[in-house]
């Protein structure tokens, strides 16, 4: 069934960002498929892309199974600084058929190799010893987390070329300016930004294959289990840095145990009981908690935060660089991934204004990767929905819009929640609106500078405010949780920081000096003008975590300038020398 929310018409992307905007969705959401790009790439010389034109869409599930699966065909290797790549690569298919790879730099070099068969694995594992030290004991555990080490270091290095990583971080604040303020409009800064901050293809691999391996561990416990990464990880919105969520999924081993009651008899697992659900998450999570710590290659600082609202253990994952978060029974923020992955792959304005309104947010200070009385990304990307969702006509439907319909195999209850949302993104017919980049970013800011918090709600649900059930400073439905507020956390003094920052962001939207390059680039314009300090300082509230400071600043404006300065200094040079 096809419900109609008109007829697509292009968003229009500026000839200049149009090649890698798409390159840059492409890398980010394609995953092992590509029927994502097909949603943004209209057939050629199509202004309209009717049903019958699309190529059928992969849904959430089926992109994180297909990870999934490709990521237990995955090895990590630490090589050393110097490792001829071709070698390398031949030495390794002795035990299969590579179908990818590629090297990235943390802690020094490593490889992500993908084999065709999870049998090449088993057969490196028995090639493979465990080193036993003078001073020190291993824990014998065999992962797939490998070191390599080259025999006869010295005269292998110039044989073949050596490896080029895949670059996993993010410019540097200066850079990031520099390359905003060379776009060519607002709308072809969110495309570079977007390109240079979300996290690559690689960057996704990495994630779930780091997922993967903790699976490995917990499945000494738990054979049948599955660690499933969420958050922006995999919702689309992801910027390179970003967090890694992973939640043990244990429900697949329930499931199993109640399909085999058949015959005369009923056999079921003696097993040890709790009082509460909540008490058994604390438990497991303890134990797996013990493992990483006690033997889990790579893995350091682990934190066991049992009493918190949502259990966690938090540790770093040392060879992939990331801070990983590791939850349990933690089904509805799954389906919140689920989600803002659909919103964000409805209409390519929804990415990329949730992007920068996200990438804004922390210049700014608004947000942090310190818990506190400050607004989430979570938040944001909700308020960016129910934006578009207000616009005339909406941009995107409401969350009962995709529950209307949702097929039988949609239906899905979690803790008494009714979290079912239509998962076929070809049943979604897109907008007819043609709002650009440019005009959207600015009206969000105007939209929220003027939103009536103290009495309205926001509410993604239904696409529309409702009125206020409590006293908090903002209320933000939760999606699938209607008594909770998404928001709870956000107090007075950080409410009227982001009121007042995104009346000043519309106004300078708004000036026609502020929205296109100056000729000789050297003042911050557009995104780059919204992301330096507040111009009038009259929030006194508390900024979170460290934002950008006025020494950084400084040296960023003269960087410009001086970047500036070199530039006409040489076309004077140029001007003279040809005159
Ligand atoms: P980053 O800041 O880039 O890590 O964004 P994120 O979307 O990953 O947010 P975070 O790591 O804080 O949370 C991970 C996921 O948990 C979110 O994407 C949501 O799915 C879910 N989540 C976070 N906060 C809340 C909340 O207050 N309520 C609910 N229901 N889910 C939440
Ligand atoms: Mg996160």
């Amino acid at each position: 069934m096809a419900v109609c929310m008109g007829l697509v018409t292009r968003l229009p992307l500026c000839a200049q960002g149009r090649g890698r905007f798409f390159d840059s969705l492409h890398r980010h959401l394609s995953s092992p498929g590509t029927a994502i790009l097909k949603r943004e790439e209209p057939p050629a010389g199509s202004a309209e892309l009717g049903e019958e034109a699309r190529a059928p869409q992969k849904t959430f599930s089926e992109v994180q199974k297909e990870r999934h699966e490709q990521a237990q065909r995955s090895i990590l290797i630490s090589c050393p600084k110097k490792v001829p790549e071709k070698r390398l690569l031949k030495y390794l298919c002795q035990h299969g058929e590579i179908t990818n790879h590629f090297f990235f730099e943390s802690f020094g070099i490593h490889a992500v190799i993908e084999y065709s068969k999870k049998e090449s694995i088993a057969s490196l594992q028995d090639s493979t010893f465990i080193p036993y030290g003078e001073t020190e004991f291993p824990i014998p555990f065999k992962s797939r987390f490998f070191n390599i080490s080259l025999k006869n270091p010295s005269s292998q290095i110039s044989d073949g070329t050596l490896v080029r990583c895949s670059d996993q971080s993010s410019p540097s604040n200066v850079d990031l300016m520099q390359m905003l303020c060379n776009a060519e409009s607002v709308e072809g800064q969110i495309n570079t930004l977007m390109r240079i901050l979300q996290i690559t293809e690689e960057n996704i691999r990495l994630r779930y294959l780091t997922c993967s391996l903790i699976e490995d561990i917990a499945a000494a416990y738990f054979p049948a289990c599955t660690i499933k990464p969420f958050g922006s990880s995999v919702n689309g919105f992801g910027k390179l840095g970003c967090d890694l969520d992973m939640f043990l999924d244990l429900d697949d081993i329930g499931k199993n145990s109640a399909v085999k009651v058949t015959g005369s008899f009923l056999m079921e697992y003696q097993v040890k009981n709790v009082s509460s659900e909540r008490w058994a998450t604390q438990k497991i999570l303890s134990v797996i908690g013990e493992c990483l710590d006690n033997f889990g290659p790579g893995c350091v600082s682990v934190q066991k935060i049992l009493h918190a609202r949502c259990p966690l253990v938090r540790f770093s994952h040392q060879p992939s660089g990331f801070q990983c978060d590791l939850t349990a029974n933690n089904r509805i923020a799954l389906k919140s991934s689920e989600l803002l992955y659909i919103y964000g792959t409805l209409d390519s304005r929804v990415r990329a204004l949730a992007f920068s309104v996200r990438c804004w947010a922390r210049q700014q200070a608004l947000t942090s990767s310190i818990p506190g009385a400050w607004l989430t990304n979570f938040s944001l990307t909700i308020m960016v929905i129910f934006f578009l969702q207000k616009r005339s006509p909406p941009i995107i439907p409401s969350l009962d819009y995709l529950k209307n319909l949702a097929g039988a195999e949609d239906k899905c209850i979690i803790e008494g929640n009714d979290c079912t949302f239509v998962s076929n993104l070809d049943r979604i017919k897109p907008s007819e609106n043609t709002e650009t980049l440019d005009i959207l970013l600015c009206q969000f800011f105007e939209y929220f500078g003027n939103f009536a918090f103290n009495k309205n709600s926001i509410n993604i649900r239904k696409g529309k405010e409702q009125n206020k059930p409590d006293s908090s400073p903002i209320h933000i439905q939760n999606p699938f949780e209607p008594a909770l507020n998404v928001s709870r956390n956000v107090n007075e003094n950080q409410l009227e920081r982001f009121v007042h920052l995104a009346r000043e962001s519309a106004w300078i939207l708004q000036q026609d000096d502020k929205i296109q390059p100056s000729k000789s680039r050297s003042h911050p314009w557009g995104l780059a003008a919204l992301f330096l300090p507040s111009v009038s300082n009259k929030s006194k509230a508390k900024k979170p975590g460290k934002g950008p400071s006025n020494e950084t600043i400084r040296k960023l404006l003269e960087s410009i300038k001086a970047d500036s300065t070199k530039r006409s200094t040489a076309t004077r040079e140029k001007r003279t020398t040809q005159s």
